[in-house]
């Protein structure tokens, strides 16, 4: 039998992604904003959607919440350009306010209609650890009936040699920390991302 089809590098994955009209969210996004990194990463990261930052400069994770998980992933000794960041969904869903763009969570449809994508880079990257940010990246992974609070921090098989880990968004952690209480979610967040440290064979 002939080995199976290759499948599309992320260059030409990323080309096609930027016309992607599969949802109406690229009407009011400035681009789509695909993962980044190296093609061979072991590690590949899983957020929610684009934000308003990431939008405007066409690139995963590079605002606030971007800025904490660098920061944190810095203390685990793990530096971001070795490992690949992505979304859930890569158009930016927003509200307008005045000038504000306030996010805006992508519906069911909108999710479904992405997951292409983040399916298309997880068979040409194949980590070897999926990270899961937050609860939508979680279901995706992990199954619907993940309890995220309950099961984050813990290596969880994938796959033959493939294995996935979940924690909360890193905008969850800002959000707690702009209240009391702040402090114990970064410690968590740091906490699970130290298991990073030391992955299953
Ligand atoms: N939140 C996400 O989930 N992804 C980003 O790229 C930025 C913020």
């Amino acid at each position: 039998m002939p080995p199976p089809p290759k499948p599309p590098s992320l260059a030409a994955l990323k080309k096609s992604a930027r016309t992607c009209r599969s949802c109406d969210l690229w009407r009011d996004a400035t681009q789509t904003v695909f993962g980044e990194g190296p093609p061979d990463a072991r590690m590949f990261f899983i957020g929610e959607q684009a934000g308003d930052k990431e939008d405007r400069e066409g690139r995963p994770f590079v605002g606030p919440a971007g800025h904490l998980l660098d920061e944190v992933l810095a203390e685990v000794g793990i530096d971001r350009r070795d490992v690949y960041v992505t979304n859930v969904v890569k158009h930016f869903k927003f509200e307008l306010r005045g000038k504000r763009r306030l996010h805006k969570r992508a519906d069911a449809a909108q999710v479904a209609a992405c997951l292409q994508w983040l399916d298309a880079e997880l068979a040409r990257v194949r980590p070897r650890y999926v990270v899961c940010l937050g609860s939508l990246a979680a279901k995706i992974v992990l199954g619907r009936g993940f309890k995220l609070m309950q099961e984050r921090g813990r290596w969880i098989a994938l796959d033959v040699g493939q294995w996935a880990l979940a924690t909360v968004h890193p905008s969850y952690v800002l959000r707690a920390r702009s209240g009391s209480g702040g402090e114990d979610e970064l410690r968590r967040f740091r906490r699970d991302l130290m298991k990073l440290r030391d992955p299953p064979e």
